[in-house]
């Protein structure tokens, strides 16, 4: 074939998560705790503001950066809930946290440029750098209480470095990053004056008080904060969510998203609009509930796992067992046709652990914890929970 393919592809695989949850798909019966969205549909009041919206022909090009309207709910929002000061020409309007991403790390990288991931890490974050033709640094924060360690993160620091990737509470471990985290963060960043981008897509659902480094105006302008309608409004398929900047930078992620994908649905966006004024507390409460009867049940069953502080994802420690989480998670579905996803996927220190969902009914998810502490208990040996 005379034409080559950009060979970025060539070492680029599908996403674990996707390969994975492929093999449990074949499995008849299997109970799934891959699943990284919410067990609702989506609230009536947005979807019938969509049907409107469609109804009154609102179907044309959408403004690129977002509807004017949308921006200032956006704006007005966080404000309120996170004390954030952005005017409306500092919004992107994206498709989903993963368009938002992708613009974004393209906007700001140039090739040889490098991006520090922590990790665990969310599996699109290293793909999506490399397709910038920049280059991924992994920093495992795992054996450190997931939280910052100032000498190691200083050691990963080159003349390079152009951002950090922060992502709080975590996917796959449900831990915020603390307040000591954070000031270590601001520290560097002011000092390298480097980027971070800062996904808080899990910002609404957290089961304690946490701090956000997205808050920090001393940093304003490093700041790149990454946001989703898909988590906390159970909008997973509308594909959107938001980026907010400095007006410098902001209009530079314009400029890339109305090249990359000219924008938004008109009727999204304004279904987005009723989204951030409806309640969804009822859901976040259900998490919440999911969280205590699962950790209470490992507890008992002192299976050792980590507790999350928010998000909907647990991961269980199967050290004890001594398999690597690829083949833990292939004997377990096979033997109790319960699906994990395999901590792996997140990064290599996560091997000790297979990430499991809160976000499924408790009434099927419950037994198949169940199920996942016998496995443990068969194949394992007793060690103490350490978080
Ligand atoms: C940490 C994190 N960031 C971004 C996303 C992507 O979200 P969206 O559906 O808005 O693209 C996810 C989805 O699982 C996620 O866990």
């Amino acid at each position: 074939m005379k034409h080559v393919l950009n060979e970025i592809l060539l070492n680029m695989d599908l996403s674990g998560i996707r390969r994975f949850s492929e093999e449990a798909n074949q499995v008849e019966g299997v109970i799934r705790l891959t699943i990284g969205e919410p067990m609702f549909d989506t609230p009536e009041p947005i979807k019938q503001t969509a049907i409107d919206a469609l109804v009154a022909n609102d179907t044309h090009y959408p403004f690129a950066q977002g509807l004017l309207s949308l921006r200032k709910a956006v704006c007005e929002f966080e404000k309120k809930t996170q004390d954030l000061d952005y005017s409306p020409d500092e919004v992107i309007i994206t498709q989903g946290a993963t368009g938002g991403l992708f613009t974004t790390i393209n906007t700001i990288c140039r090739p040889g440029d490098e991006v520090i991931i922590l990790l665990p890490a969310f599996t699109i974050y290293k793909p999506i750098v490399e397709f910038a033709d920049a280059n991924p640094v992994l920093l495992d924060i795992s054996e450190d209480g997931f939280q910052i360690n100032e000498e190691k993160l200083r050691k990963v620091i080159t003349s390079k470095t152009k951002a950090i990737i922060v992502n709080s509470p975590n996917n796959p471990s449900g831990i915020s990053l603390s307040k000591q985290s954070n000031d270590i963060l601001e520290r560097i960043i002011k000092e390298h004056d480097l980027y971070v981008l800062c996904d808080d897509v899990y910002n609404q659902l957290i089961f304690e008080e946490t701090d956000f480094l997205v808050r920090r105006k001393d940093i304003r302008k490093n700041i790149i904060y990454i946001q989703s309608f898909s988590k906390p409004y159970a909008m997973t398929g509308w594909r959107i969510g938001y980026v907010m900047a400095d007006k410098e930078v902001a209009t530079e992620i314009a400029k890339v998203q109305s090249y990359g994908t000219s924008g938004v649905p008109p009727f999204v966006q304004r279904a987005a609009i009723t989204a951030l004024s409806t309640d969804v507390s009822h859901m976040l409460k259900q998490y919440e509930i999911n969280m205590v009867k699962v950790t209470r049940l490992l507890s008992e069953r002192k299976i050792p796992h980590v507790k999350p502080q928010g998000a909907f994802y647990l991961l269980v420690d199967i050290s004890s067992c001594n398999m690597d989480s690829w083949t833990f998670a292939r004997k377990l579905l096979s033997e109790t046709k319960v699906a994990v996803i395999p901590g792996e996927v997140f990064g290599a220190a996560t091997d000790r652990y297979v990430r499991t969902s809160l976000a499924t009914d408790i009434k099927i998810s419950l037994p198949a914890f169940e199920r996942i502490a016998d496995f443990i208990d068969k194949y394992g040996q007793k060690v103490e929970e350490h978080a």
